[in-house]
């Protein structure tokens, strides 16, 4: 496991840190088994068509071990402000061959404050074609100034214009990756094309 001084160089010089087995076999399926038994009224469905549970941490017992990761917490603490753990969303992102679905409604920045922790959960496997987080290293300077429409969203064309494509970083993973990010940075998640991606995402606060 990375240790927490390297983790916080990755976000300070990347904007992101990837952390592989942070949970093992054993705990993703148990996430997953009480996450997608939750009855079908606690969801809502996201901007990118994904399907979201706010505050699973009330619902799920390793949703709300996620939250109070003292871990991840302390990382939190140490990179931002923005360190109080508020709540865990769980995400579904399922592909349908009628619909164009992604987590989050395609490019976009959370918000242009100084720095927006995050953490990430991925409870399925993540490969390219079910959805992986898409994060652009190197973004952070240029974000505010980007063209941007409704809720902070921002256009491909864009994208291709002012950044270099291997600063794109495409995030997959096996299910227990924990990928740490500054949401403050360009990102989204990738159009699902096969399969499901299920993820647990902490959010916080100052
Ligand atoms: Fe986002």
């Amino acid at each position: 496991m990375m240790d927490k001084k390297d983790i916080i160089y990755n976000m300070k010089t990347y904007g992101f840190c990837i952390i592989e087995n942070y949970w093992d076999k054993e705990q993703c399926d148990m996430a997953l088994n009480q996450f997608l038994n939750l009855p079908r009224d606690v969801f809502e469905t996201g901007q990118g068509g994904d399907l979201r549970c706010q505050f699973t941490n009330s619902h799920c017992r390793s949703a709300f071990d996620f939250l109070k990761d003292e871990f991840i917490q302390d990382i939190a603490k140490e990179y931002s402000r923005c360190h109080v753990a508020d709540r865990v969303v769980g995400g579904i992102v399922h592909f349908n061959p009628e619909q164009e679905i992604d987590s989050g409604g395609g490019w976009h920045v959370d918000s242009k404050i100084e720095a927006q922790f995050k953490s990430f959960m991925y409870l399925t496997d993540v490969g390219p074609d079910n959805g992986p987080f898409i994060f652009v290293q190197k973004s952070k300077a240029l974000a505010e100034d980007l063209p941007m429409y409704s809720n902070n969203r921002i256009s491909q064309e864009t994208i291709d214009e002012k950044f270099d494509s291997s600063d794109i970083i495409e995030i997959t993973g096996g299910a227990g990756t924990c990928v740490l990010a500054d949401s403050t940075y360009v990102h989204r998640g990738k159009q699902i094309q096969s399969g499901t991606r299920c993820t647990f995402t902490t959010y916080f606060y100052e």
